[in-house]
């Protein structure tokens, strides 16, 4: 059985009022038969940790650098994470892939990195507009998602969280229809039962994109959502807790 997992990825919004107030209303509230995890921005881990202690949230990073140290000015390691508190990083949300060009050789050492470490890698993956419209969208998932099945080990892959995110319903407010994600979802599992069955069956599918209290029940009461990445729903604790807490 998978237990309902939630993620809040903050992206570049925060500040130390907000991760104060935010992480308070979360830490307080959030359910005990929801896994809830937060992603704030690299400076605030830290903060985040203390502010956490003794919670059952978890946080982890939004992006690593696949290099352990040196001279990589501005990047930030897996062990730095590890060291700051974190149990999971994002890889390959698409902005990282559209803005700064990561590719799918960057994911799979990223994701290698991650788990070298010991974090959960949240290996994120989806298409665009485009790509959809061109009815290129199990061929673009497919494609993402066979760079770190065919590079990593079913035990490597059986610590790795996966979120379909397609990119045309990200900060949109167009969510793709339950019945949509579903389709999508169920691609993604059998892609992962190639590689192997009980894997496939324990694997956590996240869907991501305009995520919100109001769409989040109807989303992970699909057989293969197991749960959600939330981008701007998740910076109010209400509306995030909601999402935590769909029944
Ligand atoms: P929104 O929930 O703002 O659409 O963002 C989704 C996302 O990118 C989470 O990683």
């Amino acid at each position: 059985m998978r237990r309902l997992l939630v993620a809040g990825n903050w992206k570049m919004n925060a500040s130390k009022v907000m991760l104060n107030e935010l992480l308070s209303g979360i830490a307080e509230n959030a359910p005990q038969q929801t896994d809830v995890v937060v992603f704030p921005p690299a400076p605030y881990l830290l903060a985040a940790a203390d502010k956490l202690q003794g919670s059952s949230v978890k946080f982890g990073g939004q992006n690593l650098n696949a290099n352990d140290s040196g001279a990589y000015t501005g990047e930030v390691s897996a062990s730095m994470l590890v060291d700051c508190g974190c149990e999971a990083v994002l890889v390959g949300h698409s902005e990282r892939r559209t803005l700064f060009a990561e590719s799918d050789a960057d994911v799979l050492a990223k994701t290698e990195a991650a788990l070298a470490a010991g974090l959960v890698p949240y290996v994120c993956i989806g298409e665009t507009l485009a790509e959809r419209d061109a009815n290129k969208t199990e061929a673009v998932v497919e494609q993402q998602i066979n760079a770190v099945l065919n590079g990593l080990t079913v035990q490597q892959l059986a610590k790795c969280v996966f979120a379909y995110e397609p990119v045309w319903a990200i900060g949109t407010g167009k969510t793709a229809s339950p019945e949509q994600a579903q389709q999508v979802h169920a691609f993604i599992r059998g892609l992962i039962a190639t590689k192997d069955e009980e894997l496939a069956l324990n694997s956590h599918i996240l869907y991501g994109g305009s995520v919100k209290a109001s769409n989040a029940k109807e989303l992970f009461g699909q057989k293969d959502i197991d749960g959600g990445l939330v981008g701007g729903a998740s910076l109010k604790a209400e509306e995030f807790l909601g999402i935590c807490n769909p029944a």
